[in-house]
């Protein structure tokens, strides 16, 4: 297992697979200069059982990418259904056997100022990636100095590299001082998500996190977490505000992203948490997401998107 991505031989990008080196923008196009891009973040998973590769709710991903287009101001005239088989072309093309993390990136291309609405361009990038280590460690979090960015600001709903700046400062201060990882609070001072990955809490064994308003990224996790929780261990789970004090009570705590998968936290500003416990909630939970996302619950069949066609 490592955290460490492996590059693909070829990246697709406006329709070519251009090999890996010449896969570039210009250093004076608003991507580089100003972080003009929105993209996804989006899990393939290896079955050997079934020699197949499976890409993880991909309509789901490219609907949130139309969002994000739309308010980012970029136009590209591909649906869903195109998206996908620019992807799953990706893959095979590089003939992708294992686990994978995709970023699948539109930005604006040229030599423009920062308002610049076009070119606009897509690259597909397919990296070999393991889960990391920390889904079986866990990891030491503190709340973060960085406030998180909010709506009326820089949007956290739209899934923008610009935003990673604020995620950017988070995690570099968190393990400067010694922490794995961050908790950033919205601008209410309440609990928002973590730099990459949203946050759920058990508190009194109810399944507790922000709800959607409270400046975090519409995460595909985080929905899948809610429903798989629901309908597969008969939990009700509660979306509110959050207080950062009440994770210093909570019994469990845990983050969920395509990259963060279900990330166990263990400690939160020196408060140890019961995450790791044999029985917890989050280990009931992350068995039950990798089973789903491996193609190994056959009643979550319909959010996998089979590479080879088994
Ligand atoms: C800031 C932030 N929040 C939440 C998430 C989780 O979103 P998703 O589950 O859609 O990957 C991410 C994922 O990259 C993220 O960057």
């Amino acid at each position: 297992m490592a955290d460490t991505p492996k590059y693909p031989k070829y990246i697709w990008m406006d329709e070519e697979f251009v090999p890996f080196e010449k896969a570039t923008v210009h250093v004076l196009s608003p991507c580089a200069r100003n972080a003009a891009n929105v993209f996804e973040g989006i899990r393939g998973y290896w079955n050997s059982d079934r020699n197949e590769l499976f890409c993880f709710r991909l309509p789901e991903h490219y609907k949130r990418l139309f969002e994000s287009m739309r308010i980012m101001h970029m136009e590209l005239p591909y649906s869903i259904e195109n998206h996908t088989e620019f992807l799953l072309e990706t893959l095979r093309k590089n003939e992708i056997r294992e686990d994978v993390h995709i970023r699948h990136q539109v930005l604006v291309n040229g030599i423009g100022l920062f308002s610049a609405t076009e070119p606009v361009s897509m690259f597909i990038a397919t990296m070999p990636r393991q889960s990391s280590p920390q889904i079986e460690k866990g990891v030491r979090c503190c709340i973060s100095a960085w406030t998180r960015i909010s709506d009326d600001s820089v949007p956290p709903r739209v899934k923008a590299g610009s935003n990673y700046q604020n995620s950017r400062l988070a995690q570099i201060w968190a393990r400067k001082f010694g922490f794995e990882d961050a908790i950033l609070l919205n601008n209410n001072g309440k609990v928002a998500e973590g730099p990459a990955a949203c946050v759920f809490m058990v508190r009194n064994g109810m399944l507790i996190t922000p709800s959607v308003t409270q400046g975090i990224l519409e995460s595909v996790t985080r929905e899948t977490i809610i429903e798989l929780a629901e309908k597969e261990m008969d939990l009700e789970v509660i979306e509110r505000e959050v207080d950062r004090t009440e994770l210093y009570v909570a019994e469990e705590a845990f983050f969920v992203g395509t990259a963060a998968e279900v990330k166990p936290i263990i400690e939160i500003d020196g408060f140890r948490l019961k995450s790791l416990d044999s029985g917890s909630l989050t280990r009931r939970i992350q068995r039950c997401f990798f089973d789903v996302a491996r193609g190994y619950n056959p009643k979550y069949a319909d959010w996998l998107t089979p590479v080879y066609g088994a």
